[in-house]
């Protein structure tokens, strides 16, 4: 395998051959190509030497070009660089045409790069923020696996539409245009492709719940897809997931494994993506320097990622926060859109970042909500009010993590699921876990995307996923 400009760069054969494959960055003073291999940040700079170029093959050194370039690794003498290639071959083997090419070596707007996707890969910001992505996933599934943890695929497309995460999209090979009905009217699903109405996941848990109960420790990494019509800098309808899921588990066993997860996957980007997120940070001041003093951010990425890293979340009851909530001043002068009436009150994001930024300044995890505003699947605790939840809440984000002790025992869980009006016999698949050897568990969801926007600092939500999907967005 060629050798990637990440490895040329940290093993510095000086002297020696090398050959570097990529495409232009900026071609200067007709001597020195900048090649860019998304391997890292960095560019190699080839130098081209003009005794034995062909001049002709020069004219076709533009930016974007793919180039192949052989010669000897030498020490820089222009700053910049340590090393750099005295050519003795250059390729270009894919031309790209100046006039036509969009990405020009100037700074471009994240709205105008997310329509020319196959470009945008090629800047600076998102090669930072895919390699930062990739970093994170892989800490993940380390982070899991080092724990005895199996990796467990839940499908895709689920026959079981009873999370209530979310709107679901459908999955069909019906014809849309002229629907075969049943005799009660409605589409006829029996004529389906899987002989039922099937969907998209809105989450792997209820599997990944079955796989806990035989496995005892797994987690899931999948897409997720989710049909709300939130146009918000932190939804995607599209977005990918880690579940974790553990048999004898309980809601403190499963804080303590969140938030050691987060802190062990961020303090591994943190040594592992320096400068990738050195330039991120950079990026960010000079964002931060056009806004008017008071909506700065006080704490650059790095200090940021650090803190959260160094320091233990706050733990609080819900019942806490609200009475912190109640007698809040953004509260008492009516600041907050929706203002918290007490007792019951559904929290927004509004209130979610008053509790981090504002009061604690620090990640905040929250837990036992009232049972009504939580799903049918949390545990409730023994007060008869409250659920055995669980949501960290972080910096500039909110939410990123949601979860649960499991409701383990049947009478009280089919009991729930009748209050929300779950259809029962739907569910038999999951209530068999309860009937058969059921035990106490516990799991969550982290997004994995909120996750990368928290890490790079990023401001939203589409520009940490190559491909983003919202509502009237799909393309590629
Ligand atoms: O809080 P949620 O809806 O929880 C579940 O789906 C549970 N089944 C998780 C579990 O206990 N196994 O979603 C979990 C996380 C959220 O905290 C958030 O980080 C992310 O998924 N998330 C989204 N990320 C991007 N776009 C969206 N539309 C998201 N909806 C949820
Ligand atoms: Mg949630």
């Amino acid at each position: 395998m060629k050798k990637s400009i990440k490895e040329i760069l940290a093993a510095k054969p000086i002297g020696q051959e090398v050959t570097v494959c990529g495409w232009v960055r900026t071609f200067r003073s007709n001597q020195f190509i900048a090649v860019s291999d998304g391997s890292c940040m960095q560019t190699m700079q080839v130098v081209v030497d003009h005794e034995n170029t062909d001049p002709a093959l020069l004219k076709r050194i533009t930016t974007g070009s793919a180039v192949i370039a052989t010669g000897t690794l030498i020490e820089s003498m222009g700053k910049g660089q340590a090393v750099e290639v005295k050519a003795r071959t250059i390729e270009v083997v894919g031309d790209a045409d100046p006039d036509k090419y969009l990405l020009q070596p100037k700074k471009h707007s994240m709205e105008f790069l997310r329509d020319i996707a196959h470009m945008r890969i090629r800047t600076n910001t998102f090669g930072a923020v895919m390699r930062i992505r990739h970093a994170l996933a892989y800490a993940i599934h380390h982070f899991f696996h080092e724990r005895g943890f199996f990796y467990f695929h839940s499908p895709i497309i689920t026959g079981s539409d009873a999370e209530g995460a979310g709107e679901m999209f459908k999955v069909t090979t019906l014809s849309l245009e002229n629907t075969q009905k049943n005799k009660e009217g409605d589409v006829d699903f029996k004529k389906d492709f899987f002989g039922k109405a099937t969907n998209l996941t809105v989450s792997g848990q209820l599997e990944a719940e079955l796989a806990a109960l035989a496995l005892s420790r797994v987690y899931t990494f999948g897409p997720t897809f989710r049909a709300e019509n939130s146009n918000t800098t932190r939804h995607l309808a599209e977005f990918w997931m880690i579940e974790p899921e553990v048999a004898f588990f309980d809601l403190k066993d499963n804080m303590d494994l969140a938030e050691s997860m987060l802190k062990y996957v961020i303090a591994f980007a943190l040594e592992h993506c320096a400068d990738d997120i050195q330039f991120l940070k950079e990026r960010q001041e000079q964002e931060e320097s056009t806004k008017p003093q008071q909506e700065r951010s006080t704490m650059d990425l790095i200090t940021k990622l650090h803190f959260v890293v160094d320091n233990e979340f706050q733990r609080l009851k819900y019942e806490e926060a609200i009475q912190i909530l109640i007698n809040s001043t953004p509260n008492k002068k009516g600041k907050f859109q929706y203002p918290i009436e007490g007792w019951g009150t559904d929290l927004q994001s509004e209130h979610e970042r008053y509790l981090v930024e504002k009061h604690f300044q620090k990640p905040v995890i929250l837990t036992n909500y009232p049972k009504e505003i939580k799903a049918f699947y949390m545990r409730v605790d023994d007060d008869g009010r409250t659920v055995s939840a669980m949501d960290i809440l972080f910096p500039s984000i909110g939410e990123i993590v949601g979860g649960s002790q499991r409701e383990e025992r049947l009478d009280v869980l089919t009991q729930r699921m009748e209050e929300m009006h779950i259809p029962l016999h739907e569910m038999d698949w999951y209530l068999d876990t309860r009937r058969f050897g059921t035990c106490p568990h516990a799991g969550f969801g982290l997004g994995f995307e909120r996750l990368v926007l928290f890490v790079t600092g990023m401001t939203n939500i589409r520009d940490v996923i190559p491909f983003p999907r919202t509502p009237g967005n799909a393309e590629f």
